[in-house]
């Protein structure tokens, strides 16, 4: 029978015999938890030949990138992190339209790993954090079984670089990836996180992308997420983040008058992302939200719960 533990035995022992001794392996890390269970278990394989790269884009959590390059790095994983930030926001300049973005960001993250990927010597692999669902979706989509992941999408860089594809979770589940995690002690913080967007929150405000946006943005959504912890609510929701929207609202801070943006709140409930219902958070719980997020981030005068249900609202607003 299946169990989290002859699953690492065995999927050592075939690493070991397919990689060649000498041979290194490029892993492309997300702080999601299939690329890093797929890390952790090619560092249990060949150690230190995996080259992990983890991009910071600019459009992560708050403190996500330090604190998940520290996490790696104490897991001892051989991790570079690229701060690449200032690249992601010239290239998203101007650009408002959803797709554009998704495109504008997706191109920087080739650039980007391709170029961190081309330092690494006598590299022979690249490695995905591929799970079956998506080699089943892109079998049924692209007709072919070999899938990249659109957040690490890495182009051309296995024909560029000769690199050939090793995908160690290929076989697996959600819920047997997280075992698997388990498993190789991966810390709770990653194995139970929320399901995240590669574009990140590139694709959560609503308009054209600033620095100040991402910092108001990041802000404002380190309240929600801190406070569905705190709350214990966290693990009872799928996925959940603060939108940013283009619009200003009307406030009263003393007897000024303020005119000053609007934050969306979006919690729901799902199995697969594929349908999803709002989550039913607690009255009280979000008026906490509410007025932590206006009196601790100026800027935002206002915040709404979104009370949509997929379908057919998506759980992202772009
Ligand atoms: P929607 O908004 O379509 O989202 O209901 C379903 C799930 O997919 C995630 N999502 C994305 N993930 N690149 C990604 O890697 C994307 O462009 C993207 N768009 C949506 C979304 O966060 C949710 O988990």
């Amino acid at each position: 029978s299946w169990t989290p533990d002859h699953f690492v035995d065995s999927a050592v022992e075939a690493l070991q015999n397919t990689i060649g001794p000498d041979d290194q392996v490029i892993l492309g890390l997300s702080g999601g938890v299939d690329s890093s269970v797929a890390a952790l278990l090619l560092h249990r394989a060949i150690g230190p030949r995996l080259h992990g790269i983890f991009v910071d884009n600019g459009l992560l959590r708050q403190d996500e990138f330090a604190t998940v390059l520290k996490a790696y790095e104490g897991l001892g994983l051989n991790v570079t992190g690229v701060n690449a930030a200032p690249e992601f926001y010239a290239a998203l300049a101007g650009i408002s339209d959803p797709e554009g973005k998704r495109k504008a960001i997706g191109r920087t993250f080739i650039e980007v790993f391709d170029r961190e990927a081309q330092k690494v010597q006598g590299a022979r692999w690249l490695a995905q954090g591929t799970i079956y669902p998506d080699v089943i979706e892109s079998v049924s989509v692209h007709g072919s079984s070999v899938t990249i992941k659109s957040h690490h999408n890495v182009g051309g860089l296995p024909e560029k670089m000769n690199l050939k594809i090793v995908e160690p979770l290929r076989m697996l589940f959600k819920d047997e990836v997280r075992e698997v995690g388990a498993a190789l002690e991966l810390p709770a913080e990653i194995l139970n996180r929320h399901p995240f967007p590669g574009p990140g929150l590139g694709i959560r405000i609503l308009g054209d992308i600033t620095p100040e946006k991402v910092d108001l943005l990041q802000r404002a959504d380190g309240v929600f997420i801190n406070l569905l912890k705190q709350h214990g609510l966290y693990e009872h929701v799928w996925q959940a983040g603060a939108m940013l929207l283009p619009v200003q609202s009307v406030g009263v801070m003393g007897d000024e008058r303020t005119y000053e943006r609007v934050v969306a709140l979006r919690a729901v409930t799902s199995v697969d992302g594929m349908t999803a219902d709002w989550a039913h958070l607690p009255y009280d719980f979000l008026a906490e939200v509410s007025n932590k997020i206006i009196n601790q981030v100026r800027g935002i005068n206002r915040v709404v719960y979104d009370i949509s249900s997929k379908p057919p609202a998506t759980i992202e607003w772009e």
